[in-house]
């Protein structure tokens, strides 16, 4: 079959290094992709939103299968927009619709998912203009310190986290001014939970689902886990402290009720569910849900696929998950994310990334990089996700480390500290 992938990142260069092994594919399309996916299909220039341009390149190329990358075209209804076309209806998207994406798109719709369906999660309280006075009294009611979540999609800057209560109730009142535009009309009072966060993924049909391989991913820019957050510096597969006794645990609590809950609520899932998840004391609580692979997850998680992902797709579009088989490799895989110098701020584009021939016992998967002529360019802050597998963590990682040291580009930069805090 002929597949179209959505997106342009390094988790839609590893869905198109993992689609194209598939033997049920014929023509592979990405769009808009980057230089790395060109290796595996065509790129389209075209925006991931731009509903009108996907339905030609679906219609013009055969497209028979849609994977959606990233979280933004499922918000915008990408999936009730092929629903809604009498030439697109029958061709699957994996991906969920618009009400399905409000789990993401929405974080006070999420914490009313959970809480409905019993889902363990911190205590919240949503504040809009007209109860500002209710909201500050909660944020009072709590202890430091203050987590503040814009409701809708802030590109991952939609949190704070404020030590001291004036700064909070001052940062409460910002965002409800119009901190984050739109995202923060309503915001999310949350309960401070302390613990270790995972990364949690399921794919489902809606009816049943299927666990793919836990990670963790590495969100600040600075080493031990200092400075700005970025889009993932890193991720490492297993986790360690995520062992049998607490992703049962996950299953039982969280993954069971919320597919149940999807059901009840009559939201027709087709996709993947991301949980974020914090393990409190060995209990895990929902931090937030994605409605997508995570980045750079994705790319860690995907050596450790052993089964076909086109057959697991079909059985999501056919609802046979249930007789789709996965197999996952025992072995450990780390991804180390190299950027640009003064990302998460200002960085440069443009600057020719060389060595890449020289790598050797890893999987790059580009982020943002292009084509300038023959010359590979960064185009992004996060450039080139390193993957690689090994019998341990260690041995996972020493062979992205050896391979992110070969490749350069000016002012690279990667994290020398991922899985530090996993092997102690
Ligand atoms: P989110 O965008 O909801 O994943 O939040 C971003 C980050 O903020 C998470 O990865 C956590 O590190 C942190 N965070 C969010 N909610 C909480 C919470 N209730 N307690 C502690 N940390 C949190
Ligand atoms: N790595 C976290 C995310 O994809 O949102």
């Amino acid at each position: 079959m002929n597949i179209l992938i959505i997106g342009s990142g390094g988790r839609e260069h590893a869905f198109a290094w993992k689609i194209s092994q598939s033997p049920k594919v014929n023509k592979l399309f990405i769009a808009p992709g980057n230089a790395g996916t060109a290796e595996f299909g065509t790129n389209i220039e075209i925006g991931v939103t731009d509903f009108t341009a996907i339905r030609k390149v679906v219609l013009e190329n055969d497209i028979e299968l849609v994977v959606v990358g990233p979280e933004v075209p499922l918000v915008e209804g990408i999936h009730d927009f092929f629903l809604a076309d009498s030439q697109l209806r029958t061709i699957p998207v994996i991906g969920p619709t618009r009400d399905g994406a409000r789990l993401e798109g929405s974080k006070d719709f999420a914490k009313q998912f959970m809480m409905r369906h019993g889902i363990p999660t911190a205590a919240y309280f949503s504040v809009a203009r007209d109860n500002l006075e209710q909201g500050i009294a909660f944020l009072q009611s709590l202890k430091a310190p203050y987590v503040l979540k814009a409701d809708g999609l802030a590109a991952g800057k939609g949190v704070l986290i404020i030590e001291e209560l004036p700064e909070a109730e001052q940062a409460v009142r910002e965002m409800l001014g119009g901190m984050f535009g739109q995202a923060s009309e309503t915001v999310v009072i949350e309960q401070f939970l302390s613990g270790i966060e995972c990364s949690v993924f399921a794919l489902t049909d809606g009816h049943d689902y299927k666990i793919l391989p836990v990670a963790k991913d590495y969100k600040r820019i600075g080493e031990g886990d200092t400075g700005l957050n970025t889009g993932g510096m890193g991720a490492i597969s297993p986790v360690p402290f995520a062992d049998e006794v607490f992703m049962n645990k996950v299953e039982q609590r969280i993954i069971i009720p919320t597919v149940k809950g999807l059901q009840q609520d009559n939201i027709d899932y087709k996709g993947f569910i991301f949980f974020g998840l914090i393990s409190v004391d060995s209990e895990p609580f929902v931090i937030e849900y994605n409605v997508r692979m995570g980045d750079p997850e994705t790319e860690a998680v995907i050596l450790r696929l052993k089964s076909d992902l086109v057959d697991l797709f079909e059985g999501v579009a056919q609802r046979n998950l249930t007789d789709r088989i996965l197999e996952i490799d025992s072995a450990c895989a780390a991804t180390v994310m190299m950027v640009a110098g003064g990302y998460p701020g200002n960085y440069a584009k443009g600057d020719v990334i060389s060595n890449l021939d020289n790598v050797s016992g890893s999987i790059l998967f580009h982020s943002g990089t292009q084509f300038s002529g023959d010359k590979v360019v960064t185009n992004g802050g996060r450039v080139i996700a390193v993957s690689s597998l090994g019998t341990s963590i260690e041995q996972a990682l020493e062979n992205s480390y050896r391979n992110a040291a070969t490749i350069q580009f000016r002012n690279k930069y990667f994290r020398t500290d991922l899985g530090i805090d996993l092997l102690k």
